[in-house]
């Protein structure tokens, strides 16, 4: 360690202080400030969490080796985001049902929940600052943090594993896949962060990311075209519903562009090598690619449903629990035969209210079969009558009203909620004749995109597809990708793109699945996660 370094190493040692959480068997330095000008203190700062086995009781580390082989340097640290909806986000605490810190830290991991600005943050002047990319630079700035206190808290800051869920793993590929970039720098001078330190990160966990806004509206629109009848987001403004005649021409040739922009990054199969591309509707390799691994994912379930193992999505039980004493013992459980009749029900968790109740099961009969072992889907269309129906309005992201997160997102201090999808004017010109009314309302603000190179950078800056495979930034060497089979909040091809794009620079170890019957969320199976870091970890 350099002088300058330990001189700030000491200096931040005094303002460490430790809470002893007897309960939970772990230390807690709580709402530690990782910038030293930030401008809403109580969003910009972290929960650390250590397992009290590494520290004394005076805040040293221990000589102690844990039963996974981990001392207090060897240890790797957790860092978990918790922004959602791009929402500005406080770190949270271990009773927060949105955290997984108990987890991590039965595990034997370090856990930080690490705060960040969001879309709707203001700073004591009441002046917006958290639009893009406000989020990222804070959790850079969290990163450097915690590097800078390497050897003076417990956790190998080279062992760095980021989390996130939805706009939160969106930050997480970012963190994974951005590592020293540049084009942060200003930002991160300015809030303060530790400059001399390096933000790259050792692992990114990837929960059903929002990434790739430049082209999710696209994606959307390919892998639902036809499908007009819309479930819609009450916490967002709008309930079920269908699209209108405007939207669903919208819908047609956003489709229709699609193909151009996936077929353009030249995506390989990692396997046979061959090329990867897809035609205007659901054909071509990747979208053979994206059944195939739907396929697996569904034998992976039903594998696990046979033994009686742990599952993903949400609790399953036997239509008839309440009568049959082998239920009631705990012993019956659904058969792969009952769940494909839709003969079971599910516990269902409501999104917004994050209440639960038991709903009968689907036939799905009619599209997916098993031979026991492999699974079987004839095809994305029939999935999508009733299993992975459409979520959103056309376009998804970029609203045609700016109701979607998204466009508060990539607003300005002076305009809250902008328009940022470059593809949609272009479009929306050749449905001039046929909807001039529908045109003369919308069309402008959309045009205001393509003029705008301050929100054309701001764009880039939050895209990890930017970034992969590019030599002047560090990528983690470990990504883990995780979307359920019934997310309809994006398409399943851009975590598809992503994985395969990440698979491709050949440097870089992806884990990717789709989690059979899970929703947007933290989709996974029980203890997956703490064994996939116990792996990267000891080989590395
Ligand atoms: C989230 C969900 C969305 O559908 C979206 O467009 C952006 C963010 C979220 O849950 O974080």
């Amino acid at each position: 360690m350099d002088t300058a370094k330990t001189q700030l190493s000491e200096m931040e040692n005094r303002k460490i202080q430790w809470k002893y959480l007897a309960e939970h068997h772990c230390y807690l330095w709580e709402r530690a400030p990782y910038c030293s000008n930030p401008e809403v203190p109580a969003e910009q700062c972290m929960n650390i969490y250590v397992p009290e086995h590494f520290l004394t009781e005076n805040g040293e580390l221990t000589e102690q080796i844990d039963e996974n082989g981990f001392n207090a340097k060897t240890v790797p640290v957790i860092f978990e985001n918790g922004l959602a909806g791009y929402h500005e986000a406080e770190p949270f605490d271990l009773e927060d049902p949105r955290s997984a810190a108990k987890e991590f830290l039965k595990n034997g991991f370090v856990y930080v929940s690490c705060g960040c600005r969001g879309r709707s943050s203001e700073n004591i002047d009441k002046k917006r600052c958290g639009k893009s990319p406000i989020s990222l630079v804070d959790l850079k700035a969290g990163i450097r943090f915690l590097k800078h206190l390497a050897g003076v808290i417990p956790g190998d800051m080279t062992r760095i594993v980021s989390v996130g869920i939805s706009a939160g793993g969106a930050m997480s590929t970012l963190l994974g896949a951005t590592g020293n970039s540049k084009d942060y720098e200003e930002e991160l001078r300015r809030a303060g962060a530790v400059m001399e330190e390096s933000d790259d990160v050792f692992a990114a966990q990837c929960y059903c990311p929002i990434i790739d806004l430049d082209h999710a509206d696209l994606a959307y629109e390919w892998m639902f075209r036809g499908e007009t009848h819309y479930k819609g987001m009450p916490f967002v403004g709008f309930g079920e519903g269908d699209l209108t005649p405007y939207a669903a021409a919208l819908s047609e040739r956003m489709a229709d562009a699609y193909p151009d922009y996936f077929n353009s990054l030249g995506l390989t199969d990692p396997i046979s090598g061959e090329a990867i591309t897809i035609g205007k509707g659901l054909e071509g390799s990747g979208y053979k690619y994206l059944m195939k691994k739907l396929e697996q994912s569904a034998a992976k379930y039903f594998k696990k449903l046979n033994s009686g193992e742990a599952l993903s999505g949400p609790e399953i039980r036997v239509l008839d629990h309440l009568e049959t004493a082998e239920e009631s013992s705990g012993k019956k459980s659904v058969s792969v035969t009952d769940y494909i009749a839709g003969n079971y029900e599910l516990l269902m968790k409501n999104r917004q209210s994050g209440e639960s109740k038991w709903v009968a099961g689907e036939d799905k009969s009619g599209w997916l079969i098993w031979d026991g072992e492999k699974a079987g889907i004839t095809g994305m269309k029939e999935m999508q009558k009733t299993y992975h129906t459409r979520l959103k309005l056309c376009p998804a992201f970029d609203d045609l009203n700016l109701i979607q997160a998204e466009n508060q997102e990539f607003g300005t201090p002076q305009c809250d909620k902008m328009h940022f999808d470059p593809y949609l004017a272009p479009i929306m010109e050749t449905l001039q004749k046929e909807f001039p009314k529908e045109n003369a309302k919308y069309l402008e603000g959309y045009r205001e995109v393509n003029k705008d190179r301050e929100l054309e950078k701001r764009r880039a800056q939050i895209n990890p597809m930017n970034y992969i495979g590019k030599a002047e930034n560090s990528s983690a060497p470990h990504f883990r990708i995780r979307v359920g089979s019934k997310d309809s909040d994006t398409s399943l091809m851009i975590t598809l793109t992503l994985a395969l794009k990440l698979m491709q620079t050949g440097t870089t170890d992806v884990d990717y699945e789709i989690v059979w019957d899970e929703p947007h969320g933290r989709a996974d199976y029980p203890g997956e996660v703490t064994a996939w870091v116990k792996k990267i970890a000891a080989a590395d």
